[in-house]
């Protein structure tokens, strides 16, 4: 074997995204163990940039090891017991997959579906909290990466609140380029993940929990089953005000790159960061209208970070995201399900969120398109 050296690539795609040099700097400074004083002052502080960028005092905030799914699958297991019933919002991909968890965590889902790159209809969901109210958990993706189409989230928990329930949010590539606002909103749970607009190393997942949810999971019948998810476990180990105890080895490096993101954020300021993301997005679509890409759902639906292209008719998807990928080096997501050879999934998120990184994609489009 050799010493593996990647080839440099500019990650226009779903996520990841690009690391900023500080980030992978703070990846190359030397390990301590993950209950050193000093490492456990630094998660405190990780804690308070995850409640700032959330904008949330939640105590309960944290990042756990492992992918935004692992945030998904802590936020499920932990608010939905087996034999319960959930509702859960499909209109992607990523809905799916919070589907699967409920119906393996043995709980049963009642499903609210709409057609792929459609908005939640608030009134059909409506409807359905009113006609199940023993549902007491309602699960939805804010942000879907499969269609670029993002969720009315304060209705949403507005209707939550008339119906006395809580609300379990994906906000995996929303966190940082969507505006969010976990208590102004009354989000119970949201989580995320931190390879999007965090432009973090992935594989530490922030999770918030409100105080009425963690009210809930400590009145559970059961257990939860999974052991490594259980939050009241993991919170002997991230929970502050107490000795930190062990419960697994933390991703040491990973949580310093995590910390240094979040110091960048800050330093940004959160809001301008959400406005970046939406300068970039229109930006990106009047460029893309000048080549003539039209977009899969209107602009007042589609969530800032991410473009759902649509293929020029004639041409081979694959074809041209390879030659991109091999002539420039730019990286684009390709559709799934239903869009899967349809649509581009183009991304500017966190640290490519720059008119700069639109300029160069579509120079480059244009270089290739005219050549198939
Ligand atoms: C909306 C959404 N939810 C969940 C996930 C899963 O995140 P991960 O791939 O980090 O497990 C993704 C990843 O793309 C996503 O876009």
């Amino acid at each position: 074997m050799k010493s593996f050296n990647p080839p440099k690539r500019l990650l226009l795609g779903p996520g990841p995204s690009n690391l900023s040099p500080r980030v992978s700097n703070a990846m190359s400074q030397s390990v301590l163990g993950h209950l050193d004083p000093d490492f456990v002052g630094m998660m405190d502080e990780v804690k308070a940039g995850l409640q700032y960028v959330m904008r949330t005092e939640n105590p309960v905030t944290l990042a756990i090891s492992g992918p935004g799914s692992a945030a998904m699958e802590m936020a499920i297991v932990n608010m939905i017991e087996p034999g319960e019933k959930a509702i859960i919002c499909q209109n992607g991909y990523f809905s799916s997959r919070m589907r699967e968890m409920i119906v393996r965590n043995a709980s049963i889902p009642v499903d609210v579906i709409f057609e792929w790159g459609k908005a939640i209809d608030l009134t059909v969901l409506e409807d359905t909290i009113e006609a199940h109210p023993d549902a007491k958990v309602v699960c939805v993706v804010f942000a879907e990466t499969s269609t670029g189409v993002q969720a009315d989230l304060k209705s949403i928990a507005d209707l939550c609140h008339k119906y006395n329930r809580f609300l379990v949010a994906d906000a995996v590539p929303a966190l940082g380029g969507s505006v969010i606002k976990v208590d102004e909103w009354g989000i119970d749970v949201l989580f995320s993940g931190s390879q999007k607009c965090l432009s973090c190393t992935p594989g530490v997942s922030p999770i918030t929990f409100s105080d009425r949810a963690v009210e809930r999971i400590k009145n559970r019948n059961q257990k939860v089953m999974n052991w490594f998810y259980d939050i009241s476990s993991m919170l002997g180990y991230w929970g502050g005000n107490q000795k930190r105890t062990y419960h697994h080895t933390a991703p040491i490096h990973s949580l310093y790159a995590l910390h240094e993101t979040l110091c960048m954020i800050q330093e940004e300021g959160i809001e301008n960061r959400w406005k970046r993301h939406v300068e970039v997005r229109d930006y990106a679509h009047q460029k893309f209208a000048e080549i003539g890409l039209n977009t899969l759902v209107p602009k007042e639906i589609q969530m800032p970070q991410l473009h759902p292209v649509l293929v020029p008719e004639g041409m081979d998807d694959l074809v041209i995201r390879k030659t991109l990928l091999n002539e420039f080096g730019i990286e684009l997501g390709a559709g799934l399900g239903p869009f899967a050879g349809k649509i581009w999934r183009i991304g500017f998120m966190g640290e490519n969120a720059h008119t700069s990184n639109v300029d160069f994609l579509v120079n480059a489009l244009q270089q290739i398109l005219v050549k198939y």
